[in-house]
């Protein structure tokens, strides 16, 4: 029989017997936490046997991708090294669930240990026609129910059913979860098949267990406490590669056509034949050489099957199994002389002979080559780098007679050089060396404390300030300004540097230094920074002192309280009252950057397909950072199909769907949100969702229609670490801005940026001169800008010489620009938060000078008059100023000039009586008028802008304002 005939009659054996046949379930189990591989066929059925889930059938089996290479059932270092051990192998299942008094809807009840043991020996034996005396079967303990089937039901030689312990007879699936006595059959393949008891579950290759039949009626918890399930099930698993083994006669599993395809392939490769006896029957070099091949060729499996079900190799977690899978198996390559990659070419054989049972694999092919060949790729980099370096810590223990490699020289090869800790073991075995490892595991350790260390102080520190506000109200979604009071203000515990001790887990003692007061406020439009959105910043005025004080930061406590931080000895306490406002030019910003994150991702995932997946984010106001778990460097072609993908959906101008602000987290996932292994969901959650082309969860803060963020342009892409990739981008303003110095050379660049620089310095002290000093921008010290700039202008000539140094000058001018670009975007964003501060201030003391207009405002009947020079500095200011006029007028006209870039630019307004009453048009107005001044213009009824060329006539034309309207309105 052939295989798929195998597989074929399993499954055909069992749905003649009620059983509903099912798919595989992936061998990634996304829902399991507690598992980073499928290790059973029993794993999609779980939440039945805890009695938390229901299917329609009572029945069902199926073969089921496994990979067994972590917790407890974890075979890896016998792979290759024996014929019937695999990472990954195929499990044929038959289950029943539930009592077997309680038929399903279509009348087939669940069954229990009776059937169990029947069906198997009749399928073994009769069907498969196993010979009966090479069979034992195995019982666990006390369980004298199995042992009397096995002895009344079947035909089975009464002296081959033997009786085991827990560690051989007691199934579990993990450290937690169901578990039940079992029932093993093992098969004896000694050539006179005299096995004797002794050599069954004696880890003798000879006497192989083949079926393992659970009686699931447990669960254990995290306490390892049993506890009976409702009801119990039935679990089997037949090793299929070992049956087929069987079934075929071959004395390896290698040997069958399940992975005959591969070896094939990998002589072929390797110009190596494959031997495949074991280590008595042929020489030492012959079973390397065998050994190196069933390794490859088990390893290609397991990499194949995890990675088109959407596992990467990566530095952690299951990414970091697979990876050091490929890399044993990579190794092993080199034993047949392979240095250049060469797996992901075993992959086609592979999909060739199974893709008809898993197509997943097949339509998947592509992708899963590519990352094997960049695994391979990046590993050889790794390896030829780590070689060096080991061989020089060998001849150094060498020449002090050590027969050790220390435990720190491990440490660094592994930290610094990225270089296997098992390699270093190996290749020390090679070397008769031994290795440190107590010293190794206790860098380890320190190394993990420090991680902790960073990651928990901050949060300890934010956490031990005594604030004890909770739920402060967030109203930023739609708010940038609000009038609110303090409701807790903490200063500093001591003046000065002061020490906190940090729990005893973590060694040393945190030190903070430069001090800081904290405020609460009872409602904000302050964002604290979260989910890779930066805090906004922003300003307090305190409403009866007109006091203004800057928000340099804010967080969020454990306890949701959002805390401001301001300087110390800010004039501010309990109870006061306050109007508080974001820095809104910058907010704008972080809107667009945070919307554009989230176009980035889809349009990554649209055109590089849907493994990429977010590996971290930072949405700052000049640029956005994202990434993003992907093999492979993105070409520039596939760049600029994304920044091409994400500016049409901008251009689109897709709105976002309202209403999705916490919302229950049920609903969420039917729109389809985005949601990823590992990320933790709240009961109710925010949805940002816009069009059909992105749906994320997330709570941050985003742009009303996609149109907003502008422009998108690409500033870099890199990789972060080895399979995750990141991407910087700019909007807006900021794009533009990139635009603007692309093809400048390095000087021309400093220029611009030296340029930009005077401009805002400039504007800083138009800033304090406008606000009167209450502008928290205008005391902005700009001096680490000129001081970076100064630092970018220290640079020798070109050298002339095509040389070294020729070479590293040009390597320091690209690394510099880098650091230009930056630079370049921060001051645009002071610059530009300024000129929108300049902006406010010069309205508030503008619209003040519009009440004077008001008072001193001619008459025409019932109707005012305003026409008046103002000093705007752009239309928009006009426009603003405009409004305020109309605000004030009652009923009337107003017309408002001022001189922008030696041109002419005017606004009329008439208020809202006159519009209805159809008895005056602005536009007709400020036609009028900029006739006289040598050009024209229009707008609303009620608001109409113009533009002429004579700045010389404006005054007379303003003169004529009157007679103007006079005839206007008569008519
Ligand atoms: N769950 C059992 C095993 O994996 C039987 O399927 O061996």
């Amino acid at each position: 029989m052939t295989s798929s005939e195998i597989r074929n009659s399993f499954l055909k054996y069992f749905e003649e017997r009620g059983h509903t046949i099912i798919s595989s379930s992936p061998v990634v189990p996304y829902d399991d936490p507690t598992l980073l591989f499928a290790n059973a066929g029993m794993n999609q059925f779980k939440d039945v046997f805890l009695g938390n889930g229901k299917r329609s059938y009572k029945r069902v089996a199926d073969t089921q991708k496994c990979i067994r290479v972590s917790g407890k059932h974890n075979d890896l270092e016998e792979v290759g090294r024996d014929t019937y051990h695999h990472t990954f192998f195929e499990m044929l299942g038959n289950w029943s669930f539930g009592d077997p008094s309680a038929p399903d809807g279509i009348g087939r009840a669940g069954y229990y240990k009776k059937e169990a043991i029947t069906w198997a020996w009749e399928l073994l034996t009769k069907v498969w026609g196993l010979p009966k005396d090479r069979l034992w079967a195995t019982v666990y303990n006390d369980d004298q129910e199995a042992e009397q089937y096995w002895k009344t039901l079947t035909d089975i030689d009464q002296s081959h059913v033997l009786r085991f312990g827990e560690k051989d007879n007691f199934w579990e699936m993990g450290e937690t979860g169901p578990c039940g006595p079992c029932s093993e059959i093992h098969i004896d393949r000694t050539p006179a098949g005299n096995a004797t008891s002794e050599m069954v579950n004696a880890g003798i290759p000879e006497v192989m267990e083949i079926w393992n039949l659970v009686f699931i009626q447990y669960n254990r918890d995290e306490t390892g406490k049993l506890t009976p399930l409702p009801s119990k099930h039935v679990d089997t698993g037949m090793g299929f590669e070992r049956v087929c083994a069987v079934l075929q006669n071959k004395s390896s599993n290698y040997d069958t056509d399940v992975f005959s395809p591969i070896i094939k392939k990998i002589s072929e490769f390797t110009h190596k034949s494959y031997n495949g006896g074991m280590r008595s029957a042929i020489d030492n070099s012959q079973f390397e050489f065998d050994t190196s091949m069933r390794v490859i060729a088990d390893h290609v499996r397991t990499l194949t099957f995890a990675i088109g079900d959407g596992a990467l190799p990566s530095n952690e977690g299951r990414g970091y199994v697979l990876r050091r899978i490929l890399r044993r198996a990579a190794r092993f390559g080199r034993n047949l002389g392979m240095h250049e990659p060469f797996i992901y070419q075993l992959v086609p054989a592979l999909v060739e002979t199974m893709s008809y049972i898993f197509p997943e694999i097949k339509s998947n092919q592509e992708h899963i080559q590519k990352v094997i060949k960049g695994e391979e790729e990046s590993f050889n980099v790794t390896l030829e780098n780590g070689l060096k370096i080991f061989e020089e810590i060998v001849s150094r223990a060498k020449a002090l007679d050590s027969k050790t490699i220390s435990g720190d020289d491990t440490f660094k090869l592994y930290d610094t050089f990225g270089f296997p800790f098992d390699l270093t073991q190996l290749m020390a075995q090679e070397r008769q060396l031994k290795v440190d490892s107590s010293r190794f595991e206790e860098l380890m350790e320190e190394q993990r404390d420090r991680a902790r260390l960073t990651r928990e102080t901050k949060v300890f520190v934010q956490d031990n300030l005594g604030i004890e506000s909770t739920d402060s109200k967030f109203v930023g979604y739609d708010q940038f300004q609000c009038d609110s009071w303090v409701i807790e203000h903490k200063r500093h515990p001591m003046d000065g540097d002061f020490e906190y001790s940090v729990r005893d887990s973590i060694p040393s003692k945190l030190f903070v230094r430069g001090i800081s007061e904290y405020v609460v406020f009872d409602t904000t439009p302050f964002y604290a920074q979260a989910g890779g959105q930066v805090a906004d910043i922003g300003e307090i005025e305190i409403l009866n002192t007109g006091n203004v004080i800057k928000v340099s930061d804010v967080f969020k406590t454990s306890k949701s309280a959002i805390v401001h931080v301001i300087p110390p000895s800010s004039e501010i306490g309990m109870g006061m009252k306050v109007r508080i406002r974001v820095d809104q030019f910058r907010r704008l910003s972080i809107m667009r950057n945070h919307s554009a994150t989230h176009l980035l991702h889809n349009a990554l995932r649209r055109i590089l397909g849907t493994h990429v997946h977010q590996a971290g984010s930072l949405v700052a106001p000049d640029y956005l950072r994202f990434d993003f778990a992907h093999f492979a460097k993105l070409s520039d072609q596939e760049l600029a199909d994304i920044e091409a993908l994400v500016n049409e959906k901008i251009k689109e101008n897709i709105p976002r769907t309202p209403g999705l602000n916490n919302i229950p987290f049920e609903d969420a996932k039917k729109l389809g949100a985005l949601m990823f292994f590992g990320d933790k969901y709240g009961e109710r959650v925010n949805v940002i969702q816009f069009g059909d082309f992105s749906t994320e969860f997330c709570g941050g803060t985003h742009v009303n229609n996609t149109g907003e963020i502008g422009y998108f342009k690409i500033r870099s892409e890199g990789s972060v670490a080895s399979g995750v990739r990141r991407i910087e981008a700019v909007t807006n303003d900021y794009a533009l801005e990139l635009l603007k110095i692309q093809d400048k050379s390095y000087f021309e660049r400093l220029d611009y940026a030296f340029n930009q620089f005077d401009e805002t310095l400039q504007l800083k002290s138009e800033l304090a001169d406008a606000s009167g000093g209450k502008s928290s921008l205008a005391h902005n010290s700009l001096g680490g800008y000129e001081q970076r700039l100064n630092d970018l202008k220290q640079i020798r000539s070109i050298p002339n010489e095509a040389s070294q140094e020729l070479k590293s000058w040009f390597d320091q001018i690209k690394s510099r620009n880098q650091i230009m670009e930056e630079l370049i975007l921060q001051i645009a964003e002071t610059k530009k938060s300024m000129e929108k501060e300049l902006g406010r201030f010069r309205l508030q003391s503008l619209s003040g000078s519009m009440d004077d207009l008001t008072a001193s405002a001619i008459s025409i009947g019932n109707i005012k008059l305003v026409a008046a020079i103002v000093s705007a500095a752009s239309i928009d200011e006009l426009k603003n100023l405009g409004d305020s006029l109309r605000a004030k007028l009652g009923s009337g006209v107003g017309l408002l000039a001022c001189v922008i870039e030696d041109k002419v630019q005017l606004v009329c307004v008439v208020t809202d009586d006159l519009v209805a009453a159809k008895k005056i048009e602005a536009g007709k107005v400020v036609g009028a008028i900029a006739k006289l001044v040598g050009g024209g213009g229009g707008g609303r009824p009620h608001m109409a802008t113009a533009g002429g060329k004579d700045v010389e006539k404006l005054d007379e034309a303003l003169a004529q304002t009157k007679s103007i309207v006079e005839s206007l309105l008569r008519k």
